[in-house]
């Protein structure tokens, strides 16, 4: 194994993500939040996985047996990277440990440890203190530990019988993320706000293993336009935005026009029209990736006979859509689309019924190795609307 994955706060999406980019192959579950690849860990782009938030080069394994000896391979890692890269300032080392049982004092024990010895050696070394096990995003990133001349953060993960050791290489750009999503000039709240991450998520489970740079991308409910925003940035070379609402059609450009002034995407076509997805014919696409409407927004569980009704209409406006869809795409289009799965009082969640009827629509479900279709929710603790998201291919 050579990279490990950190998936982020819904890791069966990051589990879907990576699989549907990379193939089920490549990746090997360890548990809870890592995944390991034999994929060398350049093959990993974290700025277009938007449910993978950081990444970590696997230098070794030892068993968990050896776990006692553990500073002998650490100072191996360590020296040798000092020396591979020809540091000769002052130079930040922490250690992040996940479920080996080792708590701060023990992990500070080591570092200082590493620290005298690696004084031997002849370089100068500054530990960041362990508040926790792991120490968080922020310390990896204002202490210039993924600049390798700068600082190394070691990553101690538990496999069964063993421990990993990895250097971390790239983490998530959060600053990044909130700043091309709050700054957008045309938000609404009532339309909902797509996070960027969940739309890379989407996207890339539509794209899969095809090259991006080939895709043609729909999106028929654009709203204020973040999938077509992320679609962009991560180098489709044309995108096709529809929604019905004449506002949301000038939202969406406006925000992308923005995106243009600030990221330069003038090689790339953009399309963006008034349309209803249960009729319009769009202009030339081959990949469809969509929030789509999710109905009436809820703060609580609704009564049985409200949440039918709320539900009828649009499980309606969702076939509708499909059958438009399927006469104008090729056999073989693959479409990512995150629609509205309901909370009931149980925590049980009321799917739209027509995804039962996608076989009759001339749609094949995607089912993933990894995980299982039902587990690709996306919702926060206190949402009453999630959206499930759905993988499919034209028959
Ligand atoms: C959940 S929002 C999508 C938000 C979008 N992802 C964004 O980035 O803002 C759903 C959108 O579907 C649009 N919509 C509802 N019914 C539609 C229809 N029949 N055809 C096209 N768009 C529709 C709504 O106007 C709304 O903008």
């Amino acid at each position: 194994m050579k990279s490990l994955l950190f998936l982020g706060r819904q890791p069966n999406l990051g589990i879907a993500e990576l699989e549907s980019v990379y193939g089920a192959d490549h990746l090997t579950f360890i548990w809870d939040r890592f995944v390991a690849s034999d994929l060398p860990i350049e093959s990993f782009n974290l700025n277009r996985l938007g449910s993978v938030v950081k990444i970590a080069e696997i230098i070794d394994e030892i068993p968990l047996s050896q776990m006692k000896e553990i500073d002998f391979p650490l100072a191996e890692v360590t020296s040798k990277h000092l020396k591979d890269n020809a540091v000769s300032s002052k130079f930040n080392l922490a250690i992040s440990s996940y479920g080996i049982g080792m708590n701060t004092s023990e992990l500070t024990r080591l570092t200082l440890t590493m620290k005298k010895n690696l004084k031997k050696e002849g370089f100068s070394i500054r530990i960041i203190p362990n508040k926790h096990e792991a120490i968080s995003t922020a310390q990896v990133i204002h202490n210039n530990l993924t600049d390798n001349t700068k600082g190394l953060e070691i990553v101690l993960v538990r496999k069964k019988d063993s421990i990993l050791i990895a250097k971390t290489y790239q983490e998530q750009d959060i600053e990044a993320y909130t700043a091309r999503d709050q700054a957008r000039p045309f938000r609404d709240a009532f339309v909902g706000m797509l996070p960027p991450k969940l739309a890379q998520t989407i996207i890339n489970l539509a794209v899969g293993q095809t090259d991006l740079k080939t895709i043609e991308i729909l999106d028929p409910f654009c709203g204020t336009g973040v999938l077509l925003q992320e679609a962009l940035l991560m180098g489709c070379p044309t995108v096709i935005g529809a929604d019905l609402e004449e506002r949301m059609v000038d939202f969406s450009r406006g925000n992308i026009d923005w995106l243009e002034n600030k990221f330069d995407g003038s090689e790339q076509s953009i399309i963006i029209e008034q349309g209803d997805a249960t009729s319009t014919n769009w202009q030339k696409f081959n990949c469809v990736a969509a929030e789509t409407y999710l109905g009436k927004p809820l703060s609580t569980i609704p009564r049985k006979d409200f949440l039918r009704e709320i539900i009828e209409p649009v499980n309606l406006l969702h076939k509708k859509f499909l059958k438009n869809l399927a006469v104008q795409i090729a056999s073989g289009t693959r479409i990512c689309l995150a629609v509205p799965a309901w909370r009931t009082e149980n925590n049980q969640f009321v799917h739209l019924s027509v995804l039962d009827q996608l076989a009759d629509l001339g749609y094949n479900r995607i089912a993933l190795e990894k995980v299982s279709s039902k587990d690709l929710l996306y919702f926060r603790p206190d949402q009453i609307v999630a959206r499930e998201l759905v993988i499919l291919t034209r028959k």
